[in-house]
């Protein structure tokens, strides 16, 4: 994979950077601007060899088209406070207010081109689409550089097509985001632990799939251990639940048995009434939730089962909040999977935007982790060991 350093002289040049600026957003506030931060260094790199940076990025995801809500805008000021410069914000993605921005930019210069998700070519399944769009952003610049590791599992034109346009390299946070993730895969150092959460199992088939052989404990937590629990025969009363993943769940069950992975699933449940957080919450047995019951987190003793093989692991990823982490009475679980992991002496590393969030959320610091992932989907598909197609086109 080309780096920086092999496209020669930058001064002057410029440059089309993929970032994945995908934050989290309260109207026009973000509320965790990690992805902003990782971006950081690639795009000050660039400013220091004179290159004149155009960055292309997406927010949420619109539907083709300019959707106001969508707008990058707050993202390019908070982007410009982090880099302390200015980013003029281009009032489309690669029209004529992009071309006016990329032509008034100064060497050292940062624009933002607007949400790439405004336009359909982007998304689309159709190649010569997606081709139409990645040749008017090729028309931007000189160079390419991929940075946006939270897209890299998607086929979409500025992650992929325009890579084929234009003489590219992998920016410093797919660099690094590939170094450690590739650790996970290519023979982790034993025990190897992996804690999954977050609401849908059916978001997690196939890192579920392809970590039972490789992982020695799986620890399942969140709304999607319901449907483990389910499977088990247990009721969980009005918790969430996947009716049609229940087959493939109990064919899991029975696989990590034969393959001698052990799944800990937990044994006790905080639920309440309701989702809120002045709702009565409580801890029942896990195999005994009450057919009114919302399960909204791990329970005590279940969090501290997991904590105990999270800190004799020597390697851990993590994916996906234990509870509703959003609301303090639903956090706990949560918060023991994050402090464990700071409290273990080997590889730890927490993968996915909500589990990232999370734990900034609860107060723990970045370098109390060995690394957090900027990609949620990205991560997880690198774990299963897919090719990734905004990586493979780097190889080129
Ligand atoms: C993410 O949030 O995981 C990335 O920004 C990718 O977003 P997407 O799932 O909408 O493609």
């Amino acid at each position: 994979m080309r780096t920086i350093d092999d496209l020669g002289d930058l001064r002057g040049r410029t440059v089309l950077v993929r970032s994945d600026l995908n934050v989290p957003l309260d109207g026009s506030r973000i509320t965790d601007d990690g992805r902003l931060r990782a971006s950081v260094p690639t795009i000050q790199r660039l400013r220091d060899t004179g290159a004149k940076v155009v960055v292309a990025a997406h927010l949420g995801r619109p539907k083709g088209a300019p959707d106001e809500r969508f707008s990058l805008a707050p993202v390019g000021r908070r982007l410009g406070e982090l880099l302390g410069t200015d980013v003029t914000v281009a009032a489309d993605v690669a029209g004529p207010s992009a071309r006016s921005t990329v032509d008034a930019l100064a060497d050292g210069g940062v624009a933002l081109l607007e949400n790439v998700r405004f336009e359909p070519g982007e998304t689309s399944k159709d190649d010569a689409e997606r081709g139409e769009l990645a040749d008017r952003l090729a028309g931007l610049a000189d160079v390419y550089v991929s940075d946006g590791f939270g897209v890299v599992h998607r086929k979409q034109a500025s992650v992929f097509d325009v890579a084929v346009r234009l003489p590219h390299a992998a920016g410093e946070l797919v660099r690094a985001e590939v170094e450690v993730l590739s650790r996970l895969v290519d023979g982790p150092k034993r025990p190897f632990v992996v804690a999954l959460g977050g609401s849908k199992v059916s978001d997690k088939l196939g890192v579920i799939d392809s970590l039972i052989g490789r992982a020695d404990v799986l620890l399942i937590g969140g709304g999607m251990v319901f449907t483990f629990l389910a499977a088990q025969g247990h009721p969980v009363g009005r918790s969430l639940l996947e009716d049609d993943q229940l087959e493939t769940v109990r064919g899991y069950l029975e696989r990590a048995r034969s393959a001698g992975v052990k799944i800990v699933l937990p044994t006790d449940i905080v639920i309440a009434d309701e989702l809120s957080a002045d709702a009565r919450a409580s801890v029942v047995p896990a195999d005994q939730i009450p057919a009114t019951a919302l399960g909204l987190d791990i329970g005590p003793d279940s969090a501290a089962v997991f904590a105990a093989e999270l800190r004799a692991a020597a390697t851990v990823f993590w994916n996906g909040p234990m509870g509703v982490f959003e609301i303090d009475q639903f956090a706990h679980g949560t918060r023991a999977v994050a402090q464990a992991m700071t409290e273990c002496d080997g590889l730890t590393v927490v993968g996915g935007g909500d589990s990232a969030a999370a734990v900034r959320k609860l107060g723990f610091a970045d370098d109390a982790f060995g690394h957090i992932s900027t990609g949620g989907g990205a991560s997880l598909e690198l774990l299963e060991g897919k090719t990734l197609p905004g990586l493979t086109v780097l190889e080129d």
